[in-house]
């Protein structure tokens, strides 16, 4: 029996994820009373054109431009209208005054997220954002609740759908980056603005997000280092599946032991594309599809996967949180903070290692290997694999080079680059790009 006084929700935002989210609050009302032991009011929805088209059609009752009165009277806040400002100040507004908030704003918790928790904190509310990260992947909750007994090692993820598409048409198509973009802009995969996602800004966002709930540490986006996937060629797609990898935009959050720095333990957040052997399970997600691989000490590799992104799968994550929100609000008690209290540094890219793929073309003359062998121990970078073969460049035959190196430094790899690119026996460098996941 359902004895709880209804609970008062206020949906900010009716875009494709808010209207979706107002659809199933609305409809499946009996359904997530009973799951609730408190029926969910949909107190109103605050939109900035009432008469705008939306995929599901709200009741024009419910729609307001009043976003003031609406969250003063609400006991849950749900903020899906993406973007720094009004966000942030709405979000605020509403923890201050009590409310619990859920959030799908992966820009905004990446900028602001402090000021955000330590506002909950002060007022013992709680803020939720599961949709914030892989769209309707579980991955928010598995780091905060499921493994926070574990010890999380590396978080590996595919956590940009387009970008993942754009990559995988290159693959499977051999399609130029030009047309396979041309593609997703048509089928309106990418942000407003490309660079977001093409940038790697993105996944960035949502690298900071999952590192600092695996590794209990605030991790400022300023410090994810981050490559997009514009310089990625079709030829270094070709080449990558000749070998048994495939290239794909990662974001990695991994903690580094002390006795890998020579002193204090730390972790790196990082995106930039990879080289992935095949075999590897992040190989074989395509599409747009997002997936997430975790390592932990005891649970050893989990792999989360599925849909990063879209209006309804998105609307998924947010009522999860709805209702854990609900369920708390029933159950009484102050919402708990995430624990920040390893802080742990965010190691600068110079200090990470990872093992690379470098692919030029030398003349073919001798004692040239030996030269460029010396350039690589003299940076202390040492050589996995050779692969030599015989390419004819306007008639004239060049030795085509593959050289793999084990686990190097980025700044002593790119010394060799700086000393390869200026020797005269190179004729050219046509690929350096690092290889994870082995
Ligand atoms: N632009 C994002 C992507 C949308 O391509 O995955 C979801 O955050």
């Amino acid at each position: 029996m359902i004895e709880y006084r209804p609970l008062r929700i206020a949906l900010l935002g009716a875009g494709s994820v808010g209207s979706q989210v107002a659809k199933l609050i609305l409809e499946n009302k009996a359904e997530l009373a009973a799951r609730v032991g408190a029926e969910l009011e949909l107190a109103g929805v605050f939109v900035r054109d009432k008469k705008a088209s939306r995929d599901y059609e709200i009741p024009a009752e419910l729609l307001t431009t009043d976003s003031d009165s609406l969250i003063l009277g609400a006991d849950i806040v749900i903020e899906v209208m993406g973007g720094i400002e009004p966000a942030r100040t709405l979000i605020l507004q509403a923890l201050n005054s009590g409310s619990d908030v859920i959030t799908a704003n992966k820009a905004l918790l990446a900028n602001h997220g402090t000021e955000l928790f330590d506002a909950a904190e002060q007022v013992g509310a709680q803020l939720y954002f599961e949709a914030a990260v892989a769209g309707a992947i579980p991955i928010i909750r598995p780091l905060r609740e499921s493994l926070a007994g574990d010890k999380v090692k590396r978080i590996m993820g595919i956590v940009n759908g387009s970008t993942n598409f754009i990559l995988d048409r290159m693959d499977s198509a051999g399609l130029t980056l030009e047309q396979a973009m041309a593609e997703a802009t048509n089928l309106g995969y990418l942000e407003a603005d490309p660079a977001l996602d093409v940038e790697g800004y993105d996944a960035a966002q949502k690298a900071a997000i999952l590192a600092s709930l695996a590794f209990h540490t605030e991790v400022p986006l300023e410090k994810v280092y981050r490559e997009g996937i514009t310089k990625i060629t079709r030829e270094q797609m070709a080449a990558a599946k000749r070998d048994g990898y495939v290239i794909k935009l990662l974001a990695i959050c991994e903690a580094i032991p002390a006795d890998e720095l020579g002193g204090e333990a730390g972790i790196s957040v990082r995106v930039y594309p990879a080289m992935v052997p095949l075999e590897h399970p992040l190989a074989s997600v395509r599409g747009s599809f997002n997936a997430v691989f975790v390592e932990a000490e005891a649970a050893g590799s989990l792999m989360f996967y599925g849909a990063g992104a879209g209006g309804i799968q998105t609307a998924s994550a947010v009522m999860g949180d709805l209702v854990s929100a609900a369920k708390r609000h029933v159950a009484g008690g102050p919402g708990l903070a995430d624990s920040v209290h390893a802080d742990l540094e965010v190691l600068s890219i110079s200090r990470v290692k990872t093992r690379y793929q470098i692919t030029l073309e030398v003349s073919d003359q001798p004692g040239v290997l030996a030269q460029i062998a010396n350039v690589f121990a003299k940076h202390n970078v040492s050589i996995e694999t050779v692969e030599q073969s015989a390419k004819m460049i306007e008639a004239e035959t060049v030795a085509w080079l593959e050289i793999g190196t084990h686990q190097a430094s980025d700044k002593d790899l790119a010394a060799v680059v700086a000393e390869l690119s200026s020797s005269e026996s190179v004729e050219r460098i046509t690929s350096v790009i690092r290889v994870e996941g082995e």
